[in-house]
């Protein structure tokens, strides 16, 4: 295994359309997902996808912890997750507004809405399908990893960029997310 280095946000591989995958279980996509796994635990992520590593192919790896999980019934705790050439569809039209941060936008974060419920579909390392339903965190996650696969950082899916903003700041100056959230349902 290897710690790979980063993309950061501005290298066009971030911003590139990933390949699909042809043969998940093949030695080389295993070696991949070690070392992205190795990578996003020295960094300190909840996920990561192949394009932050260079790498332009259909991978994302996540785990979902306890911590920030909603009370939604179907957002629930994740082990260790490969996903291989994803497939999002959202169930229902909800949206959910919360803060995400990223390896490849280091130190910043942002207020970004997703599906509030999504099914998603995927090929395994072991040549298996993963198909899921997933809410609230879970969802969130797998959203932000996907859209890495196309080209697309969180800052893109914001709709008030005043809620882009250092982490430290974000904690030192907390905002007031129910108030935000009223502001966004009279704008609607
Ligand atoms: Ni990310």
């Amino acid at each position: 295994m290897a710690l790979l280095k980063i993309a950061r946000m501005g290298h066009p591989v971030l911003r590139a359309k990933a390949a699909a995958v042809d043969d998940p279980g093949s030695a080389s996509i295993r070696h991949l997902v070690a070392d992205m796994l190795e990578t996003m635990g020295d960094a300190g992520g909840t996920g990561i996808a192949a394009p932050q590593v260079h790498v332009s192919k259909r991978v994302v790896i996540f785990r979902v912890g306890p911590e920030r999980l909603t009370d939604l019934e179907d957002d629930t705790e994740q082990d260790l997750t490969v996903l291989i050439n994803p497939v999002i569809e959202p169930i229902g039209t909800e949206r959910a507004f919360a803060w995400e941060g990223c390896l490849s936008v280091p130190g910043l974060r942002g207020v970004v809405p997703r599906h509030l419920k999504i099914h998603y579909r995927a090929q395994t390392l072991d040549g298996g399908i993963i198909d899921r339903e997933a809410a609230g965190f879970h969802a969130r996650v797998v959203q932000h990893e996907c859209d890495h696969l196309d080209g697309i950082l969180y800052p893109q899916r914001m709709t008030d960029h005043r809620l882009l903003m250092f982490a430290e700041e974000a904690q030192r100056y907390p905002i007031d997310m129910a108030r935000f959230l009223a502001t966004q349902g009279e704008s609607e």
